[in-house]
This record gives C-alpha cells, sequence and structure tokens, in this order.
C-alpha cells in the first residue's frame, strides 16, 4: 500500500458518520427530509403513496382496515394484476428498453436479455400453456428452480392467471422440497433439467424427482424447462404428466391471457422460511400491499429509476430476489439483472466484470459476499470499471464497520451510499434502513426506521429500553408489505409473530405488537442496530437455517443418540453450523459417522445447512430441568469466555467439549 492508500484507510477507519454525496442527493428519488414527520402525521394514509406507484383496475376502498389484528388488510376491495402491473403497462413507453438482463454461466454466448416486449409475450405464452394444464386461480404452483429466465417468466405467468407461487430454493433438498409441495397441497411443479456451476453441468431433475416421490398427494403436471446444452444432458426420459416447457410455449405461440383481476388481499405468493421448530412456516403474501411495498422501497431506498440498469445479486429463490429482483423492480419498468453464476467462476472478479459490461447503477448484495470480496483482496474490482455504481445496499445479516468500509471505498469509490437494509421474508420487504438522499450513514447501523415503519427496541415486558442499550426489536404498527398469515394456519400466525408482546385478547389495533425475534439497540438519534436472531434459528451466508430442522436430519442417522445445533462465528459466512453429536451405544465416533451425518443434513436439507463441525461428546450441557444450554455451546464454539456454570445438571461436562473444539 502506498502512504496515501494508508492515511485513507486510517481515516476511513476512525470515521464513523457518512454523509451522501450532493451530486447523489440532487438526484435522488426520495431527498426531502420532511418525509418522517409527513408519514407519521398521516399514517395509516401515507401509504397512499406505495399505492399511486402501481395501475389499479379498480381503486380501494380504505387504505387500512385494522378491525381484526392481527389480521390486517390493506388496500381493502382494490383489484389489481401483478404481472399487468410489472409488464403490460410499460410496453408504450418502454417495450423496446431491457426489463431482465440475463447473465448465464458458463461466460460464453450464452446471455439472454428480454425487452418488456418480449417478457410479456413469453409471460403470456407460458400462462396460456398453465392455464390449458389446469392450473386455476389460487392454486398454488411450485417451482423448483435456479436463477435461469424460465423462474421470472413463470412467476409473472402465475401471477396472471391468479395462481399463488411457491418458489423453493433449487440448492435445498429433495425432501425439502416434497416438504414444501405436501404443505401447500401444491399439484404443480415448474423445474428444470439442469444447470451450470463453476462451468460443470448440474443434474436438477433428478433431485425434483426425488422429491416428486415424496409427496404425498398426486402431482398432476410437471413442467420441466431446459437449461442444460446439448451433450450435457444427464439422459433424462419425461414421465406422462412432465412437459418440456420449450414444446408448452411453442404450442401458445403468440397466445395472449387477459390478467386475472385479483383482490388486494388475495394471495401473490407463499414462501416457506425456517422458524423454531422443525416444520417450515408458509409465509403469505398479498397482490396489494406486497406489490405497493415492493416498490416503493425499490423507489425510495434502491432509489431505481426506469432508465436505471439495477443489479441485486441474490438468488429468486429467496425472498431478497422475489422482492428486489422481480417484483419490485420490474414494477417500476427498470432493467433487473440476473446472474445465474458464482463471483469466484472464472475469477473473482466476476462480478465487477458484469458491472462494468452492463454499466450497472446499483448493487445490492449480502455481507457475507462482500466479507468474501475482503478476503480475496481489492485487485478484484480494481481490474474494472465500477463508475457506472451510483448507490450500493446490503442485507441478510449484520455488517461489521470494517467491511461496510470496504464496500464503500473498494466499490462505491467513496462516492456511492450504502443502504443496510434490515427485514425479513414475513415483512415483504424493508423495514430499517436509511434513505440514501436524506439521511447519514453510520456504517454497522442500519438505520432509523423507515418513513411510516414504527419500530422499537423493548425489553422482556415490552417497554421502551434506553438508547445504547440492548433489547428486542418490535414492529408497533402495520404495514402493506407484511405477510398475512402463515398458509392455512392463523393459530401458528399468532403464537409465532405476536404473542409475546401483544394483549392476544384484544381488538384494539393498539395491542399488538409484531415481533420478528431479532435483538437489536438503538442511539440517541433513532438509529438501530440490528444483533441478530434470538430465537432457534441461525444465518448462515444470510440464510434463515432452524436448528431443530438440522439437528432431527441429525438424529435420523443411524447411531446418533442426540444432537444439538448452534451457530458458531465464522469469518465469511458470519454463522457457520456447528453440531454436538451424542452416539448411540455401539457406534464408534468416527470419520464415517461424521461423514453420514453431513450427508444427512444434506439430504434433509441441502449444502447450505452442512455442519462446520461435528463433535461428538458423550453428554450435553443441560440445565437442572434437562434443557440443552444452548447459548452455552455457542460461547464454547466460539471459544468465548464462559459464564456461570454451576446451574448444570453436568457441569465437568463443559471442560470436555471446550477440549474437543480447540483440541481437532
Ligand atoms: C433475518 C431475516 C431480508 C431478506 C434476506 C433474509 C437478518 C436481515 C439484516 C440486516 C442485520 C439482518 C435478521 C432477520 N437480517 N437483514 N440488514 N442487518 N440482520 O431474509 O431469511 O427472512 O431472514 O435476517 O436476523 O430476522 P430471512
Amino acid at each position: 500500500m502506498s502512504d496515501d492508500d494508508i492515511e485513507l484507510e486510517a481515516r476511513l477507519e476512525e470515521q464513523e458518520v457518512f454523509e451522501p454525496s450532493d451530486a447523489f442527493v440532487e438526484q435522488a428519488n426520495v431527498s426531502d427530509p420532511d418525509i418522517y414527520q409527513e408519514f407519521e402525521e398521516n399514517w395509516p394514509n401515507c401509504w397512499q403513496a406505495a399505492a399511486e406507484l402501481l395501475d389499479w383496475d379498480e381503486e380501494y376502498e380504505q387504505v387500512l382496515d385494522d378491525s381484526n389484528p392481527p389480521f390486517y388488510k390493506w388496500f381493502t376491495d382494490g383489484k389489481l394484476n401483478a404481472s399487468a402491473n410489472c409488464l403490460d403497462r410499460h410496453l408504450d413507453e418502454r417495450g423496446d428498453e431491457v426489463a431482465i438482463e440475463w447473465v448465464g454461466e458458463p461466460v460464453d454466448e450464452d446471455d439472454r436479455s428480454f425487452t418488456y416486449e418480449e417478457l410479456h409475450r413469453e409471460v403470456n405464452e407460458c400462462a396460456a400453456a398453465l392455464r390449458d394444464m389446469g392450473v386455476g386461480e389460487d392454486d398454488v404452483v411450485t417451482m423448483y428452480m435456479p436463477m435461469i429466465p424460465e423462474l421470472p417468466i413463470a412467476m409473472l405467468a402465475c401471477a396472471r392467471i391468479g395462481a399463488p407461487h411457491s418458489v423453493v430454493f433449487a440448492g435445498f433438498s429433495a425432501d425439502a422440497l416434497a416438504t414444501r409441495m405436501n404443505a401447500a397441497d401444491s399439484e404443480y411443479l415448474v423445474t428444470c433439467d439442469g444447470y451450470y456451476r463453476r462451468g460443470d453441468p448440474l443434474d436438477h431433475l433428478s433431485k425434483a424427482n426425488e422429491g416428486l416421490a415424496g409427496v404425498d398427494h398426486e402431482v398432476s403436471d410437471v413442467v420441466v424447462a431446459e437449461r442444460l446444452r446439448d451433450g450435457d444432458g444427464f439422459g433424462h426420459d419425461l414421465a406422462d404428466n412432465q412437459h418440456a416447457y420449450a414444446d408448452l410455449v411453442a404450442d401458445h405461440a403468440g397466445a395472449e391471457v387477459a390478467p386475472v383481476q385479483r383482490d388486494a388481499e388475495d394471495m401473490l405468493f407463499l414462501m416457506y422460511t425456517s422458524g423454531t421448530t422443525g416444520q417450515p412456516k408458509g409465509v403469505k403474501h398479498t397482490t396489494g400491499g406486497y406489490l405497493a411495498w415492493a416498490s416503493w422501497t425499490s423507489q425510495a431506498v434502491l432509489d431505481i429509476k426506469p432508465e436505471d440498469t439495477y443489479f441485486c445479486s441474490a438468488d429468486i429463490g429467496w425472498i431478497t430476489g422475489h422482492s428486489y429482483i422481480v417484483y419490485g423492480p420490474l414494477a417500476l419498468g427498470t432493467t433487473t439483472m440476473m446472474y445465474e453464476g458464482t463471483p469466484d467462476y472464472p475469477d473473482r472478479d466476476r462480478l465487477w466484470q458484469i458491472i462494468e459490461e452492463y454499466e450497472a447503477n446499483q448493487l445490492y448484495t449480502a455481507p457475507t459476499a462482500i466479507r468474501a470480496f475482503m478476503k480475496w483482496g481489492s485487485e478484484y474490482p480494481e481490474r474494472n470499471d465500477l463508475s457506472s455504481l451510483r448507490l450500493l445496499g446490503t442485507v441478510g445479516e449484520p455488517i461489521n464497520p470494517r467491511a461496510w468500509k470496504w464496500y464503500y471505498k473498494h466499490i462505491g469509490n467513496e462516492e456511492c451510499p450504502i443502504v443496510d437494509t434490515w427485514w425479513q421474508t414475513e415483512t415483504g420487504g424493508m423495514m430499517v434502513t436509511t434513505l440514501p438522499g436524506v439521511k447519514d450513514m453510520k456504517p454497522g447501523s442500519a438505520g432509523p426506521p423507515l418513513p411510516g415503519v414504527d419500530a422499537q427496541i423493548v425489553d422482556t415486558n415490552g417497554d421502551e429500553v434506553d438508547a445504547g442499550r440492548a433489547g428486542y426489536l418490535t414492529v408497533q404498527k402495520p404495514w402493506p408489505g407484511m405477510l398475512r398469515t402463515l398458509y392455512k394456519n392463523d393459530e401458528r400466525y399468532i403464537e409465532e409473530y405476536w404473542a409475546e408482546y401483544s394483549d392476544t385478547d384484544s381488538d384494539d389495533p393498539d395491542d399488538w405488537v409484531y415481533f420478528p425475534e431479532d435483538g437489536a439497540k438503538i442511539d440517541d438519534d433513532g438509529y438501530i442496530t440490528v444483533l441478530g436472531r434470538v430465537d432457534d434459528v441461525i444465518n448462515v451466508s444470510g440464510h434463515r437455517l432452524g436448528t431443530m430442522e438440522i439437528e432431527s436430519a441429525i438424529v435420523g442417522v443411524e447411531g446418533v443418540a442426540e444432537a444439538a445445533v448452534v451457530g458458531g462465528d465464522h469469518e465469511v459466512k458470519g454463522e457457520a453450523v456447528y453440531a454436538y453429536v451424542i452416539t448411540e451405544e455401539g457406534y464408534d465416533e468416527d470419520d464415517d459417522l461424521r461423514q453420514r451425518i453431513i450427508q444427512g443434513v444434506e439430504d434433509a436439507i441441502g449444502p447450505i445447512a452442512r455442519p462446520e463441525r461435528v463433535i461428538f461428546s458423550p453428554d450435553l450441557p443441560k440445565t437442572r430441568s434437562g434443557k440443552i444450554m444452548r447459548r452455552l455451546l455457542e460461547d464454547i464454539a466460539n471459544e468465548a469466555e464462559l459464564g456461570d456454570t454451576s446451574t448444570l445438571r453436568n457441569p465437568e461436562i463443559v471442560e470436555d467439549i471446550q477440549g474437543k473444539i480447540s483440541g481437532d
């Protein structure tokens, strides 16, 4: 490093507050600081601003119906169609502009771009095919697909005919697919033959077929998109109820399907996410509130304009991709990028090369990726011209100030504001983050709640904590993008999100408080620092995994008597899976068992849940009532100072486990 660089690093290291540049503020979609006060005074009618970003077939009656909390309704009796909002209404003005810029892997010859006109045509043909296949309004269509264009096409086709989609991340296992199809009673699946990872073809259809074998009801039809090139296939024959995507679309060439008028409260999609128990939660999102929320936050926070090329590196299989690759950006009529591959193939400058080539204006990614970029070194971004970038964003987990500053300097050239956005699958879109054209940034702190969002940090009694103290993040008022319930499980919806801080017998909305199960603290100036989950959910590379789900996979392995899973600190992933395992009588604590445990987890959930460490132990630290002390196991994993262990039933086990962690 040169002396200048060292000086700069030192200055950055000390700086705690960063202002957006005048150049950014001048052009920002939102730059009036009064917006916070205006929204507060006007609540809930302030959310007309979000609804106004959409085209409604029939105007709504009421912004919010809160007569039956926590079953809130937004934009009541309004009618609209999400696919028409993302496509049809842009055709006149932007039909020839690119809607989706798809960058495939391997790098050569595989990129595809779709203008709004082309995407509209393809979505119509796919919608016609699905409808002919028998998919009706409110039938849940499952999608098990990687980052190929047919995924957003199928999603928008479903939206067009009023069939909710349920997208299952392609990296999830066959079992995970079956569990989700069973939970949603889904009779249709859209999947693909395979895809590419680091240049190699992967067989996806075998995994899909294995999943289908575990579905406990009849699956009427399966659509199989072809991604693999000739010669790379795995020799699959399609079963009688399986149809090649290309044939279906060809049979419906030129077909037009009128967008079905959906009620604002009708379900747009389901998304399964991990919770405290082993059973994933089916989060239900609606057509009006969700789409308004995704659009408004895309505009206000990501500063998306129609003429932008916007790049979010998430996977559409997660909520980030739903809201901020597909629905928000397309509703605003911008060019949204979709990248099939990984950031390190063919080399570690892949993302920077894409940004230069397509002149991307925004990059929205995750702290885990930024930590990896940092580890690889600044020579990679330096190879490319990143001057097209105007704004950077992060999501998924807390970002440490060092990674924030690296991102700010090496990717944003100290010119791009960074939005650190806190939200969840359940919130539909961003909740806590700075408005980039209004607020200063404080690395490590997500920022104040968005205008109109009433987030508070409370103690166990629900009383607000003083500035600087840790507490629990809560949202005290509903918002349009909120989940409406857990699919066919209103009781669990209340139990999981509301029971903790609400008077559940009351029908006064003021008595209802949403609890996202995150810990947080707040500064004097109202900036919120999110500390992480307070339930048994861990965050591996920005992906949410239930420890119970992993434990039940492990105890299903022959030779395992008991297991406890916790998150241990990890330099790049944020948290990594640590599995403490007690073996059954007669089984050795050996590599064979360790491998079978890892395989068991991959089969049940997928490679993302793969344990980093499997630690065999004759016992686990338990309280006198027999509850496993997870906090203690976490501290042991992190080789941290342990608190009082005297209340344990078996304190002697602690040292034993500690020895194993540091020993092997
Ligand atoms: C959990 C939600 C939001 C889409 C991706 C993850 C953590 C998310 C942040 C952030 C600190 C964050 C929380 C949250 N989280 N964003 N900016 N700072 N923590 O969605 O899988 O539903 O996970 O991710 O713990 O509860 P998800």
